[in-house]
């Protein structure tokens, strides 16, 4: 295969606790590439609208890096408030400059999210949709949280998931769901490093290398 001229562009997506954050990061890493977690910004949004009592929409326009150091995005909670906050379409529109800006830089990127194949980045050379079962993410929650010494427990965090992806796929703005060309990865029975030689194996079969010593 010749070598593709266009600069490496990876979008990726999926559910919840699918990988796909710890997947991006790997990849990018690989790479050489500046990644963005999408899902962050939302989160700082739900966040900014719950505990500053800020419009959602406004919050969205007026995010700087500072909102996103907080520590309490990483919860459940500022998940939830996130999903609410990125069914509302300005809020959407809002962030879409900063992650087209992102996509945009000469280096290439990585970006992870839910409609980065789809609406962000539908040019990316490079789309992956992650996803696992419900009850194979559950449980990677919950393992995640106890280790983080949040007491829960897991039908709570499988009922919640299910929300989360309900919201997510049936929202009328941009709603979760695999770009027709994106690759699909479904890591229910992968481990982490599985799922990150899938996604190398599929990058280089487009062509695209690892920069050189
Ligand atoms: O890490 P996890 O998959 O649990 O969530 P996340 O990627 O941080 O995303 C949190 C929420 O933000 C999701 O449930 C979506 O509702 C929303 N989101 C979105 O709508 N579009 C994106 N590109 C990224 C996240």
């Amino acid at each position: 295969m010749s070598r593709p001229t266009s600069r490496l562009l990876v979008a990726i997506d999926g559910p919840a606790a699918s990988g796909k954050g710890t997947l991006a990061r790997r990849v990018a890493g690989h790479f050489g590439l500046p990644h963005l977690d999408t899902g962050l910004l939302y989160r700082a949004v739900g966040w900014l609208a719950g505990h500053r009592g800020l419009d959602p929409a406004a919050a969205a326009a007026g995010l700087a890096m500072a909102d996103l150091a907080e520590p309490g995005l990483r919860g459940d909670e500022a998940g939830q408030a996130a999903s609410k906050v990125a069914a509302i379409p300005e809020v959407r529109a809002n962030l879409l400059k900063f992650q087209k800006d992102f996509a945009a830089q000469a280096s290439g990127a990585v970006l992870d999210g839910r409609d980065i194949g789809t609406v962000i980045c539908p040019e990316a050379p490079v789309k992956l949709f992650v996803t696992a079962s419900l009850e194979a993410r559950a449980d990677r929650r919950y393992r995640e949280l106890r280790e983080r010494g949040v007491e829960t427990i897991r039908p709570r965090v499988l009922a919640e998931m299910a929300e989360r992806d309900r919201r997510d796929s049936e929202r009328a703005a941009a709603p979760m769901k695999a770009a027709p060309d994106a690759y699909l990865l479904d890591t229910s029975d992968m481990d982490a490093d599985a799922a990150f030689a899938a996604a190398v194996a599929f990058i280089e079969r487009k062509g695209f290398r690892p920069p050189g010593p």
